[in-house]
């Protein structure tokens, strides 16, 4: 996992302008036209990552039938609660680089006769193999999402791909079917989407882009979803590996590659992942008791998401200008020095408002890319680099990122309403200076406009008036999440220290005004 160390390059918001003659106590005006709807800002950019990783999944979501931890043949009914109000729309598993070294069979059929294999991706730890294929898909239907099954490209072969989606997807009674049946699953599973591989530029093969595509061709033509239900309406979608590092080059591969397929086979979509790493690798930032000039710097980083995104865009316009191949940022977070104490290979770390703000920074520019981004999954769910949900035992804490996915549920299929800034400003914290404000909008699936504004600055609140053409507003509320300071966590002890809480908003004929709390994240849900 070497990656180049990336650096915030002069990233501006597309969408905001800023006039340095507000000072920061000033108003800030916000105009929202609902009058010139975007694109669709997908539900699958609100997808989650889980990975066969430290305690991702075993502790994490996995405890067993007989654990004394309440469980629903095996999986925390404390976690499934709480993931069920995020609306998970889709859950990628085995990995990640475990992904390209996972051999299916090991995990299905009676646990008890399971092989015990070493998980030489993160730390060589004993693999009971107890959380398989059908495990995953209890899980994954029980908070009520979709599968995203990355297949092992790097050490399996197209045939083991292949008999795993005969396993999962056939309805007809093959003997893989009938196997899947006897293991208590005779409904075949429908599977949205598919990764071909993971980063086989690194992890998944050290490959070069040339012998990747080849290879992709070959797996996108023969692993089939055989489910009568996925023929011609829930397809399931193919995702090939994208890039890791801004560079082209695997992007130009993929693509000219898609431009001349054949009926032979297809891709939907280009993974891209991309972590927030402020200092470089190897991972150096503190996730816990940290200072305000390494907020700011974290900030910074990860505002290159929006550079990125746009470095690879034009490549996909020119093959495909219609806009058929999704960009699926299917790795994304913060990923800082591993938790004193914990195994350095489990990737734990804890999760702030820092973090929250960041999470909320990188959907806003999720959703200002919507007509290319259809997809990203954060990294990752439980106990794993930037988690929703933190568990010890039969303990678990819900994380300030797993808020601000709450607070952005409502973004889930609506559609993007342009917002223009004035008056943000900037906010300079020692040698860092960043937007002071962001916002984004959206009518909601329901006819309600939806605003979020996040207050990068750590110190002033912001007055903000809104004023909204294209629509008669009655009434808003809003809900805003902060903390008394950036290194603000949820632990055990104290799980309650970073909750969102009601704010109030006045309407008056159309505008909306209200006060933002300096380093907060808000979400206004405005009626007609
Ligand atoms: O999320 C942790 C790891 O980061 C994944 O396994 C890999 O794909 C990436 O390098």
């Amino acid at each position: 996992m070497t990656r180049p160390i990336l650096t915030a390059l002069g990233v501006v918001l597309a969408l905001v302008s800023f006039s340095p003659s507000f000072a920061a106590q000033d108003n800030v005006h916000l105009s929202i036209d609902m009058s010139k709807p975007g694109a669709k800002i997908d539900r699958n950019i609100f997808g989650q990552f889980a990975e066969n990783l430290g305690q991702g999944l075993y502790g994490g979501i996995w405890v067993g039938p007989d654990s004394p931890i309440p469980n629903t043949r095996g999986i925390r009914n404390d976690v499934v609660a709480a993931l069920k109000e995020l609306k998970v729309p889709n859950v990628r598993w085995p990995g990640g680089c475990f992904a390209d070294q996972y051999h299916w069979r090991k995990g299905i059929g009676p646990r008890s006769q399971r092989p015990a294999t070493v998980n030489s991706a993160w730390g060589d730890v004993i693999d009971t193999n107890a959380f398989g294929t059908d495990e995953f898909m209890d899980f994954v239907q029980q908070i009520g999402s979709t599968p995203y099954v990355s297949i092992n490209l790097g050490s399996g072969t197209p045939q083991e791909a292949a008999e795993w989606l005969e396993y999962m997807t056939a309805a007809a009674p093959t003997a893989l079917a009938k196997e899947r049946a006897a293991n208590g699953h005779p409904e075949p599973y429908k599977i949205g989407f598919l990764g071909l591989g993971n980063e086989s530029w690194d992890c998944g093969g050290a490959m070069t882009p040339d012998y990747y595509v080849s290879l992709m061709k070959v797996y996108s033509r023969f692993v089939l979803n055989m489910n009568p239900a996925q023929r011609d309406k829930e397809r399931m979608l193919k995702i090939a590996v994208g890039p890791g590092t801004p560079d082209t080059e695997w992007t130009e591969a993929v693509m000219k590659a898609w431009k001349k397929h054949s009926w032979a086979w297809d891709i939907n979509g280009v993974s891209l992942h991309w972590y927030t790493v402020p200092n470089g690798w190897p991972p150096s930032t503190q996730s816990e008791k940290f200072g305000l000039e390494d907020y700011a710097k974290s900030l910074k980083s990860t505002l290159f998401m929006d550079e990125f995104l746009r470095k690879q865009e034009p490549v996909m316009d020119k093959y495909d200008p219609e806009k058929k191949v999704t960009l699926s940022v299917d790795e994304w977070g913060i990923w800082h020095a591993p938790l004193k104490g914990s195994n350095p290979a489990f990737l734990v770390q804890q999760n702030s408002l820092r973090d929250a703000i960041l999470a909320a920074l990188n959907l806003n520019i999720f959703a200002r890319h919507a007509d290319r981004v259809h997809m990203a999954n954060i990294a990752q769910m439980i106990n794993v680099l930037q988690a929703m949900i933190l568990t010890g035992g039969k303990k678990m804490v819900l994380t300030p990122t797993y808020h601000v996915f709450d607070l952005y549920v409502p973004f889930q299929d609506s559609t993007f309403v342009p917002v223009a800034l004035e008056g943000g400003g900037s906010y300079t914290q020692t040698t860092v200076t960043l937007p002071r404000l962001d916002a984004i909008a959206a009518k909601s699936a329901d006819g309600k406009l939806l605003v979020a504004i996040t207050n990068l600055d750590a110190e002033t609140p912001a007055t903000i008036e809104a004023r909204i053409t294209g629509m008669l507003a009655r009434s808003a509320t809003a809900k805003t999440l902060t903390a008394p300071t950036v290194d603000a966590v949820n632990t055990f002890d104290a799980p309650n220290a970073v909750l969102p809480k009601p704010i109030a908003v006045k309407v008056h004929n159309s505008d909306l005004s209200l006060t933002v709390e300096p380093r907060s994240v808000t979400v206004i849900s405005v009626e007609q």
